[in-house]
């Protein structure tokens, strides 16, 4: 038989459902009497040739359930270089080259890239340059066009409602206004599923710029009908619609999403003169073990990824559409992000159960 080696790299920021990918794409490839090695590290790895792990049955065996990757992970590195302002970053060609050699050194037959729009971007590239690659999309924010649902998405969703239900017990015994600050980026789907499993009152999502004293309104409305508390959700990258999106400057020079919970709250309460709390959820959403339905996506993907090499589909990308997986280009994927229409069912059936987007 023709026991070919495939390597596999996890990369961006991680999520739960990784490891299941390892472990099935592990499987699959014994089966067809192939090789997988692990890259450390994301795509980094690709120029540590000698640090690889061999991913076998043995190495694999009980990871499903664990969060993280057990391969590591880095979102910054020596794959992306900026080609200035509004340019799409690009691989250098140094690296590029070292990248090449480690394929013909290792004798890889393929690439599996599991990473969110910048590693899936990173991968593109490497097809363009020839290589073979597939990807597997993976990011807790479900911003990816082409595919329904990305595995990480139902665990962080799910962290986010368990943490309303926690919130609501004391927020109802004080009669306080709680806010929770969740993850997403420029995507609101986190906020959404996460608050409409969660019970909350009033969800902030990007795509609906919001108005403070909408959101007054409603609090001293639910007041008046005997409501003891009110659940606020707010997506880090929710909007006022007479602002801007809230950033923290770092000292390493990043401009990272967050602090819109902190303005919502003193806004809040200096409006309502109600006592308000502000919690922010932050990488809690990352952590932890994967969700049933993650385990069970991040394994048909992990077997989706195996297939479409062992088929030739290079610069394709596993997808999930109607509880099906699927294949298409990896550029479909990350020509834009996908977020949440306004007019969609779930957003009008948020608002027919009494849910204030505060437009
Ligand atoms: O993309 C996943 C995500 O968790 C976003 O929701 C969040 O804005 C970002 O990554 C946080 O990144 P980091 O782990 O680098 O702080």
């Amino acid at each position: 038989m023709d026991r070919k080696r495939i390597g596999i790299l996890t990369s961006g920021g991680d999520c739960p459902g990784l490891n299941a990918v390892l472990r099935a794409a592990s499987r699959a490839a014994e089966n067809l009497g192939w090789e997988l090695i692990g890259f450390h590290d994301g795509f980094e790895g690709l120029l540590a040739p000698d640090e690889f792990t061999v991913l076998d049955r043995k190495a694999t065996s009980g990871i499903m359930h664990l969060g993280g990757t057990m391969i590591g992970t880095v979102n910054r590195g020596q794959f992306v270089k900026r080609g200035g302002a509004r340019q799409p970053s690009f691989i250098p060609a140094e690296i590029l080259g070292k990248t090449r050699q480690t394929f013909q050194n290792l004798g890889l037959h393929a690439l599996i890239v599991v990473g969110g729009d910048g590693s899936l971007n990173t991968a593109l590239q490497l097809h363009k340059a020839g290589l073979p690659v597939v990807g597997v999309p993976k990011t807790i924010d479900n911003d990816l066009e082409a595919t329904a649902m990305t595995f990480g998405f139902d665990s962080a969703v799910e962290c986010v409602a368990s943490s309303l239900d926690r919130l609501h017990t004391t927020a109802s015994s004080h009669k306080r206004v709680m806010v929770l600050e969740v993850m997403g980026r420029h995507a609101g789907w986190i906020a959404l599923h996460g608050g409409l499993a969660g019970g909350a009152d009033i969800i902030l999502i990007p795509e609906i710029p919001f108005d403070f004293e909408k959101i007054t309104q409603e609090i001293l409305r639910r007041d008046r009908v005997g409501a003891k508390c009110t659940m606020v959700v707010v997506a880090e990258g929710a909007t006022p619609k007479s602002g801007r999106q809230s950033r923290h400057h770092t000292a390493s020079g990043e401009n990272r999403l967050g602090g819109i919970g902190e303005i919502v709250g003193r806004e809040i309460g200096e409006r309502t003169g109600k006592e308000v709390r502000t919690c922010v959820l932050g990488h809690l959403q990352r952590g932890g073990a994967p969700t049933m339905l993650d385990r069970i996506l991040g394994t048909t993907f992990g077997v989706k990824a195996v297939q479409l090499i062992a088929e030739g589909k290079f610069g394709s990308m596993v997808s999930f559409n109607n509880y099906e997986t699927h294949d298409v280009p990896i550029a479909q994927a990350v020509h834009k992000p996908r977020r949440v229409d306004p007019n969609s069912q779930i957003v009008k059936m948020a608002r027919a159960v009494e849910i204030v987007f505060g437009d």
